[in-house]
């Protein structure tokens, strides 16, 4: 008797920490984003609920979330009070270390390099490291190439950034570069960074334009400075013990599904690229391309010594030499 107590006091448990079950006895899977529905993350949630739902016949129930802070988002993954989590690679670094590599400034030409990388060995084998500190990384999304804004302070050069407060993600490379080029960084959660540009506790921001976009960051900031300094990438995490419980299929559906995702993804950040600069032109803020994109890099120089010390100065050679 005694056992068959502690065998539903178990699976109550079970059920509680892992997808709550329903009396339909589906599996709930929460899946937690920082954008609104109408984003880059926001669709690719979508599509991941969509096709998850169809490919079990419904046996998992994804519920879609907004959460800002990707750090709490990480965390909870990593404790499994939630079960997946779509984030920036901003937090990432804190929580599986490899990753940092991808955030170096000025690595990546462009969108087809990066993502060349993610798909590629090197973005796999980082993959492979999540399980090491409890999460499955399912599918490397993106939030895209960050660029500057600023509110009543401007910019011809990257000197006129010294001394300039710029919110940063809480990520120590990015930090570490910003320091370089003498920029006092602020870096917070995506949360705290609206009231800041209106109380004006910060001078600026970095984002990419799909980010800018769909939060309307526009509305708080009067220049952008089209400085594409780093790529952003995303991650698709998971609770790794969550991933286990479900069946072969199931398994299988949710890395599918997550590659669905992926692909929202990258088509929405392409059509916010393509598109979303003159929707911000003509919703008033100041455009500014730089003709001189290499003194941005050169300004954050003094950093570069210590990401070779960290991630090799080869290993960053051939993530900037794949082809
Ligand atoms: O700036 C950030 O923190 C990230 O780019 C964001 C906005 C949370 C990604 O959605």
């Amino acid at each position: 008797r005694y056992d068959k107590i502690a065998a539903i006091v178990g699976t109550l448990a079970l059920s509680m920490s892992w997808g709550v079950s329903t009396a339909l006895g589906q599996t709930v899977l929460t899946v937690t984003h920082s954008s609104p529905a109408d984003s880059h993350f926001g669709e690719a949630a979508i599509a991941f609920e969509q096709s998850l739902e169809a490919q079990t016949e419904g046996a998992i129930d994804v519920v879609i979330q907004r959460l800002d802070n990707e750090r709490e988002a990480l965390e909870s993954v990593q404790f499994g009070t939630q079960e997946c989590a779509i984030v920036s690679a901003g937090p990432l670094g804190n929580f599986v270390p490899e990753t940092r590599v991808l955030d170096v400034p000025f690595m990546f030409d462009g969108y087809d390099h990066a993502r060349g990388v993610l798909d590629g060995e090197i973005g796999q084998e980082l993959l492979a490291l999540f399980p090491r500190y409890g999460l499955e990384g399912v599918a490397w999304m993106e939030n895209g190439f960050r660029n500057l804004t600023t509110g009543s302070k401007s910019i011809v050069s990257p000197d006129d950034l010294v001394g300039m407060k710029i919110r940063t993600m809480e990520n120590p490379i990015h930090i570490a570069a910003w320091q370089a080029a003498g920029v006092l960084p602020t870096p917070m959660a995506f949360s705290e960074l609206p009231p800041a540009l209106q109380q004006g506790t910060v001078d600026g921001q970095e984002n990419p334009i799909p980010v800018i976009l769909a939060n309307n960051l526009d509305m708080m900031q009067q220049h952008l400075y089209l400085t594409r300094h780093v790529y952003s990438p995303g991650i698709f995490a998971c609770n790794p013990d969550f991933v286990a419980g479900l069946d072969e299929q199931q398994q299988a559906a949710l890395k599918t599904s997550g590659a669905f995702a992926a692909a929202a993804n990258r088509k929405r950040v392409e059509k916010d690229e393509l598109v979303g600069i003159e929707t911000l032109r003509d919703r008033g803020i100041d455009i500014v391309e730089i003709d001189d994109i290499l003194a941005y890099r050169d300004a954050m120089a003094s950093a570069y010594a210590d990401f070779e010390a960290e991630f090799g100065a080869e290993r960053l050679q051939a993530i900037r030499d794949w082809s």
